[in-house]
């Protein structure tokens, strides 16, 4: 595949991410999508800062190629995160739920390149305004935390693409090669990819979460939560108390006793199946198998080459 401008950006040798992702991507995950050709991402959403730092300092070990750090802005030792992210000379951030004028510029002053994550156009523009290198478009499909306007990654990337000029990531429902082409049909230069990679043998997700996943069909996920902070569920014993709540209209302070503490790690880190918060795609119908880390992107970058001739001989 010949160069674009998020390969030559990121020194990568294929246009596709592996998100960070709390409870999923550490340093093992994030290196085997390095060392596969692709941009590994640590999340350090679910890291203290010590722990990050140990995370950074086996990733380099792991690889000599380019990685990045997440970092989603609501974090409370943000400050803490972002002093170990400079001192270990980390080159790329992705910065997610926040405003993306608070540390674009800081960090860029430290020769690091930084990526914001948006839901909406509005969004786009504002990060575009602040100067980051490239924006991430998460579609409504997307596991994890998601944007309150539910647009879809069909509609959001050309209507992102048709106001931006700065390099453009499609996220949200692209799993295979196909998708890949799609997104990149639609205008992304790149695929920042989450479910597909949870289910991978290197995710530090728990393996009854990853055993589910590859179970799930189309449906067995719902937006949820919306007034608290919209989230993609899988369908399960709490999520289905979640809707039994929501038939009493409760008050914010009534869901949020519901969500109670480390519910996310609960479930997708220590395996609780039935209690804890399984954060994961729509695309998840489309996953059955757990597999390698560079096995999943040797397989998308062939399936892309056989997707692009198909479209090509019609
Ligand atoms: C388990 C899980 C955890 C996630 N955690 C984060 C996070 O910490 N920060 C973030 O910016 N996005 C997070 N996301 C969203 C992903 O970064 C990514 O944009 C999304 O998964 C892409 O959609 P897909 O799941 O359909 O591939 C998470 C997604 C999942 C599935």
């Amino acid at each position: 595949m010949s160069k674009n401008k998020i390969t030559q950006l990121f020194k990568i040798n294929y246009p596709i991410i592996q998100a960070g992702m709390v409870w999923a991507s550490g340093w093992k995950l994030a290196s085997a999508v390095s060392n596969a050709g692709g941009l590994g991402i640590i999340g350090a959403g679910s890291m203290y800062p010590e722990i990050l730092k140990e995370h950074i300092e086996k990733c380099k070990k792991a690889t000599n190629n380019p990685f990045a750090v997440n970092v989603p802005l609501l974090y409370p030792d943000i400050d803490k995160i972002m002093e170990i992210i400079i001192q270990e000379k980390v080159e790329i951030v992705f910065t997610s739920a926040g405003n993306p004028k608070t540390w674009t510029k800081y960090l860029q002053k430290h020769n690091i390149k930084v990526v914001h994550v948006v839901s909406g156009v509005k969004f786009a523009l504002k990060s575009q305004e602040a100067g980051v290198d490239a924006v991430v478009a998460e579609g409504f499909e997307a596991g994890g935390h998601n944007g309150r306007d539910e647009t879809t990654t069909f509609t959001l990337i050309p209507m992102v693409k048709e106001k931006i000029t700065i390099p453009l990531i499609a996220a949200g429902g692209i799993a295979t090669g196909h998708g890949m082409l799609a997104a990149m049909v639609l205008g992304a230069d790149a695929v920042q990819v989450g479910s597909r990679f949870v289910a991978s043998s290197e995710a530090s997700s728990h393996k009854n979460f990853k055993e589910m996943i590859i179970k799930a069909q189309e449906g067995d996920t719902q937006l949820t939560l919306k007034e608290l902070a919209p989230v993609r569920l899988l369908k399960n014993k709490f999520f289905e108390e979640v809707q039994k709540l929501y038939a009493k209209n409760p008050s914010r302070e009534q869901l949020i006793e519901l969500l109670g503490r480390a519910r996310a790690k609960k479930g997708m880190f220590e395996g609780d199946l039935e209690n804890g918060e399984l954060e994961i795609g729509q695309i998840s119908g489309l996953i059955h198998e757990i597999k390698p880390a560079a096995e999943i992107v040797k397989e998308m970058m062939e399936e892309f080459e056989i997707a692009r001739k198909e479209v090509l001989d019609f």
